[in-house]
């Protein structure tokens, strides 16, 4: 399609989603702060204007048309986006030198770019409120309300935790009833953090417990999963290198490592003993489709949504907790010292694992996470020149691993792995993969036994609740889902910008990388054999290893709260759900005129408030109940008709 752009005749893709798209394709960008091409268009920011045909609009909510006729830069748009980047840093908490974000902020990247070098409003910062209460760090104060993050996690994550509360002035993201965070259904995959375009999202940093643990007598172990080796050089200035990660582990001996392990052995041992456990399953025709349950993202998601589907997760533990596991209850005999004398550190591209190595089950296995962003500011601030450093393998016994263990950083990679498995031990003799949607593969394979299977590959946990909400092809017997998009390659601790072209050009780098190993599947891995033939021979002890269990999860901690408490048994019960969805739709507004009619007509021993936060009813919110009757699509008139009803004068 022909347009014109400040004059000139360009040519743009047909069905561009919409104008900022196509002139983005095209080596236009124009300023945005509203816009993410994964989630629907919001159009609030009004940064992206163009002029057409002498009027000027938002490019992000325009569709390109043969012929038409645009400006991109013209005076009167200069000085409209300077007047509303200065209207934003008015009410904005600029501690830039103090900030995650210093450098990376595209808020900064504009207020520099369009000179802005005093701000003419007057200064209405709002106070600084932080929650750090899980590994998502909010601070309100540097919100610029531009709704990404609330609609990654509504439209991307099929989460939706965090709204838009409150007006004017006072709006603000907030979780429903303002749960700190880590209280929430908040499965912490950090896609908020990777979309959030200034330093109001950022991820919680423990540096600081490396350099503790670097000074202590303990002996410092790390290991280093694989979709942190594809962008790590985004962050210090590096080009493509396959052999990134040999100079990590080079790197991290010099400052005090003593031993660094590759995540992608762990991988091929979890891919190992999935496949068993799979086959054990299909045969038996139990337990199915099988879900991976490397992702606690995901994890989290399933106890907390689908409690129904937890006997579908496999119970092998994850590349991070089975290695864990290992380095403290088998490496430490082998060494001949005490586990608490291992300080364990996992080098990983994701927020959730912070959270998985707190988990009840697994606590003390893995010390530390670490994220990208994280490693990458250890390697800036010792001053050492990563691109100098020469490579060093990883240390032995579980530094070695195949292409399908180190294949588990992108979307795809525990499914081939595990088929790969499968292929070893029983044969594939068909296999066909075809996209069914963005973010959702079909695998169609056929066993030399004559079983046949069907399997998906899901990133997007949007995509995963569409699945699990309509699954009725009974043939599908086993499903990867990652939480994000394009697999952890695309992990919330990852580099900044993290969108989609970044996140496919690091799948690409992993590819790259994958391709040059040696050994093809988990069977090949001598070491993994090993390690099964001589250390895990006892069941009991391969299972506490290897494996795990989940159990149903609460999505908010508190579930009821008084607000109006009557102790008679003989009385009208009315709940109001305030969590997210139901709050966003008007409950605490409910809430309110019920509280207030109680008063007024003087019946507070007889009817008790308390506030919930779920009916499980999500999609006709806002909910009520009262005594056992379910209101949905609630209004304060249609509960109040209930209560009269009820009543007895
Ligand atoms: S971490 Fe994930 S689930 Fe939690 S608020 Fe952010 S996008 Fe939503
Ligand atoms: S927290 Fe970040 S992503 Fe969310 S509305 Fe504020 S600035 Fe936008
Ligand atoms: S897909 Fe990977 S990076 Fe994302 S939450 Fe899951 S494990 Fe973490
Ligand atoms: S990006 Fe278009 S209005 Fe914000």
């Amino acid at each position: 399609m022909k347009i014109f752009v400040n004059g000139k005749e360009v040519e743009i893709n047909e069905n561009e989603r919409n104008l900022l798209e196509a002139l983005k394709n095209v080596g236009i960008e124009i300023p945005n702060l509203c816009y993410l091409s994964e989630t629907s268009i919001y159009g609030a920011c009004r940064m992206c204007l163009v002029e057409l045909d002498g009027q000027i609009t938002t490019s992000c909510t325009l569709k390109p048309y043969e012929g038409m006729r645009i400006k991109t830069s013209t005076p009167e748009i200069y000085e409209i986006r300077r007047g509303i980047l200065e209207l934003i840093l008015a009410s904005h908490n600029r501690d830039c030198t103090t900030c995650d974000r210093n450098g990376s902020c595209k808020l900064q990247r504009y207020a520099e770019e369009f000179g802005i070098r005093r701000v003419r409003f007057q200064n209405i910062e709002k106070p600084a409120v932080k929650d750090d209460s899980s590994p998502i760090i909010r601070d309100n104060s540097k919100c610029i309300l531009c709704g990404d993050c609330i609609r990654v996690c509504e439209e991307v994550q099929g989460v939706g935790v965090i709204e838009f509360a409150g007006r004017g002035f006072n709006s603000q993201v907030a979780t429903a009833f303002d749960t700190p965070l880590g209280k929430t259904e908040c499965v912490f995959c950090g896609q908020c953090v990777a979309n959030c375009p200034t330093g109001a999202l950022t991820m919680k940093n423990d540096v600081d417990e490396l350099y503790r643990a670097l000074e202590s007598e303990k002996i410092v172990v790390g290991m280093i999963a694989p979709a942190v080796r594809a962008a790590i050089q985004e962050e210090l200035g590096m080009n493509e290198d396959l052999a990134l990660a040999e100079r990590l582990a080079a790197f991290l001996r010099t400052i005090g490592f003593s031993k660094v392990f590759d995540v992608s052995f762990a991988a091929d041992l979890v891919a190992y003993e999935e496949a068993h456990e799979f086959y054990e399953r299909l045969k038996n025709n139990e337990r199915l489709p099988q879900f991976t349950s490397c992702c606690p993202a995901w994890v989290k998601f399933v106890e907390q949504f689908y409690p129904e589907y937890i006997d579908n997760l496999s119970t092998v533990k994850s590349p991070q907790q089975a290695l864990g596991a290992i380095v403290k209850k088998i490496y430490s005999r082998k060494l001949g010292v005490n586990p608490d004398d291992i300080f364990l550190v996992s080098f990983m591209p994701c927020t959730a694992k912070k959270f998985e190595s707190e988990r009840e089950e697994h606590k003390g296995d893995v010390d530390l996470v670490l994220t990208t962003k994280e490693l990458a500011q250890v390697i800036k601030s010792s001053g050492v020149n990563l691109k100098k450093m020469t490579p060093e393998p990883f240390d032995r016994p579980y530094g070695i691993s195949s292409q399908g263990g180190l294949a588990f950083g992108k979307a795809g990679g525990v499914l081939g792995c595990v088929v790969s498995v499968l292929d070893e031990e029983i044969g594939v003799v068909k296999e066909e993969v075809r996209e069914i949607n963005k973010g959702v593969n079909l695998v169609e394979i056929e066993l030399k036994d004559g079983t046949s299977f069907k399997a998906l590959g899901i990133f997007g946990l949007g995509n995963a609740k569409d699945i699990l909400e309509n699954i009725d092809d009974k043939d599908i017997s086993i499903i990867e889902v990652m939480a994000c998009n394009f697999g952890c390659v695309g992990g919330g601790g990852q580099p900044y910008p993290n969108d989609s072209s970044v996140r496919k050009q690091r799948a690409k780098i992993l590819k790259d990388t994958v391709g040059i190993k040696t050994l093809l599947t988990p069977v090949e891995n001598y070491y993994m054999i090993k390690l099964y033939q001589e250390d895990l021979k006892d069941e009991k002890l391969k299972h506490e290893v290897l494996h795990t269990n989940y159990k149903p999860r609460r999505r908010v901690e508190e579930t009821e709260f008084e607000i109006l408490p009557v102790p008679d048994e003989d009385k009208i019960k009315v709940k109001v759900c305030l969590g997210t969805s139901c709050y966003s739709k008007g409950s605490y507004n409910i809430l309110e005129k019920v509280v207030d009619y109680v008063k007024k007509e003087d019946m507070e021993g007889k009817i008790e408030v308390v506030g919930t936060f779920c009916t499980e009813n999500c999609g006709a919110s806002p909910n009520v109940v009262v005594n056992d009757k379910l209101i949905s699509d609630a209004t304060f008139e249609k509960v109040l008709k209930e209560l009269e009803k009820n009543v007895k004068r």
